[in-house]
């Protein structure tokens, strides 16, 4: 069997452990022989592919980013969809995708296993958003950077007496933001899944200043303040014409500022947190989830993809994958919030 590795959408540490655990296993063990895409399913449209053999993976778990490039490229647009891909596929000697991704990929990878298309998945999300799977590599990696990122901001604001914003990623969940807040012992973390408003953030604020303690806030680039003099609650278009994400931070320190007048500072730690060599619980996890997804080619399981349940990988539907949050739980939020203030 031949099988196409691609990995699809926003990079994350621990993409290459994944591509070298399937092609050790692969190679030694099942007998496959693998290939790799460029630049996610834009390399699977215009055929595009490159040598992905032992050698060629030798070393590579502990390096950041993918060595095989990734896009955002939707396979149904332009001279894509399943037909065009079949015969890419047929053109090539190439029997299966494994789609390493998130629920963009595997939405993708849906549509094209039912309409007959021999394609597997791997879970990725920095985010950790994904319902099926308890963690998804790249997460812990994130956290372990903001939590360093925010020790240093909690000496520079000591220093200062300053309050400290820090914005994690977390488009539309709040995992980083409290794992790394909880880590770095936040007075307040500000999520999507959680109402909040400014007084309660204030307060927060106002009563780790009053113990003599610089403040630290840490924000989901996800959140919406609920504050009426907020001028940009509107988040409108980036300069590219995207639904603007990032910025939430440097919106709120003003108004902390002068709700408690503490002066504020904020940081936004952006693509730092999918940077850079991943931990070794990630460079793991992504391992065995590659391993596993090489298994799931060997016993044709189309239309699953691998995922952690507890200490296991198991293998699900692709559907289970798709369109269910992980967000954080009520239970998670009041745990982390005793500790605020
Ligand atoms: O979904 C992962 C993520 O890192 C989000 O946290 C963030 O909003 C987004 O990707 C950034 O995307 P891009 O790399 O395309 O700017």
């Amino acid at each position: 069997m031949r099988i196409g590795i691609l990995t699809s959408g926003g990079d994350c540490p621990g993409l290459n452990a994944v591509i070298r655990g399937a092609v050790l296993k692969g190679t030694e063990i099942n007998g496959q022989e693998f290939v790799g895409f460029r630049d996610g399913w834009r390399g699977v449209v215009a055929g595009d592919i490159m040598p992905l053999e032992r050698s060629d993976v030798r070393g590579i778990a502990k390096q950041g980013g993918t060595i095989l490039g990734t896009s955002r490229t939707n396979p149904f647009e332009g001279n894509g969809g399943p037909e065009r891909i079949q015969e890419m596929l047929d053109a090539n000697g190439i029997d299966a995708i494994m789609a390493i991704g998130g629920e963009g990929t595997l939405a993708a990878a849906k549509r094209l296993t039912d309409a007959g298309l021999k394609i597997v998945g791997v879970p990725k999300t920095v985010d950790n958003d994904l319902d099926a799977t308890d963690y998804t590599f790249g997460f812990d990696t994130a956290v372990e950077i903001a939590t360093e990122a925010m020790d240093r901001l909690r000496t520079t604001g000591d220093s200062h007496s300053r309050c400290m914003v820090a914005e994690v990623m977390g488009r539309h969940v709040g995992w980083i933001a409290l794992h790394s807040g909880m880590a770095a012992g936040a007075h307040a973390i500000l999520i999507p899944e959680q109402k909040t408003s400014m007084e309660q953030v204030a307060e927060w604020v106002k009563s780790a200043a009053d113990r003599g303690r610089a403040p630290l806030v840490v924000v989901a680039e996800g959140f919406t303040p609920d504050h009426a003099d907020d001028p940009h609650s509107e988040r409108g278009l980036d300069a590219f014409g995207r639904p603007r994400l990032g910025g939430i931070g440097e919106r709120l320190a003003p108004i902390i500022e002068e709700m408690t007048g503490i002066e504020t500072r904020a940081t936004t730690l952006g693509h730092i947190q999918r940077g850079g060599v991943p931990t070794a619980y990630d460079r793991v996890l992504a391992t065995r989830l590659g391993m596993a997804a090489s298994d799931i080619v060997q016993s044709a399981s189309w239309g699953q993809m691998v995922a952690l349940r507890g200490t296991d990988i198991v293998t699900v539907g692709f559907e289970e994958a798709l369109g269910r949050l992980k967000t954080v739980p009520q239970r998670r939020y009041r745990e982390a919030a005793m500790l605020f203030g």
